[in-house]
């Protein structure tokens, strides 16, 4: 039975460090992508503060396709390009938004987000998807925070099929 440990006083490195820490622990021995981003996601949601959704999308068939998350449901097909998802896909990096609403094209699956971070999975040149975050808060993402994801992103994609 994995338990997180509530991870409280750290400066956003060590919290990083730390996050990174306990999901190479929950990842350990299992390589079903699936199974991965669900106990990816539910760590993510339960260890960062200020999140309303936090998730991942996967590209089948030339879209994104809604993949395991934690929060309130939200749509299913976001194509290429569309939200900050699909521009995160189509520009092969990370995208940081500090003002959803500042942002064309924002998907508002959750009419309470108003920050957004959104990292693509990229096997080599190839995008597999996006890990999404979102934030009621604006402004609640900032360039340790991309790091601190692009590492976690990196940590699923080395640990799953
Ligand atoms: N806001 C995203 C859509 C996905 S939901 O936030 C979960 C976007 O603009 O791509």
């Amino acid at each position: 039975m994995f338990t997180a440990n509530a991870i409280d006083g750290l400066s956003k490195t060590e919290f990083y460090e730390e996050l990174s820490r306990q999901l190479r622990g929950l990842l350990e021995g299992e390589r079903d992508p699936v199974a991965n981003a669900a106990n990816t996601s539910a760590l993510l949601y339960q260890l960062m503060p200020g999140l309303n959704w936090a998730g991942f999308y996967f590209l089948k068939g030339g879209e994104l396709v809604l993949g395991p998350f934690q929060g309130k449901p939200a749509c299913v097909r976001i194509a290429v390009g569309r939200g900050v998802c699909g521009a995160a896909v189509a520009r092969r990096r990370t995208v940081l938004v500090p003002d959803v609403h500042a942002f064309p094209g924002h998907i508002a699956c959750d009419a309470d987000s108003r920050s957004e971070l959104v990292v693509p999975l990229c096997r080599g040149e190839t995008v597999v998807g996006v890990i999404d975050l979102d934030s009621p808060l604006p402004g609640r993402f900032d360039t340790d925070d991309q790091a601190g994801i692009e590492a976690v992103a990196g940590l699923y994609l080395a640990a799953s099929d």
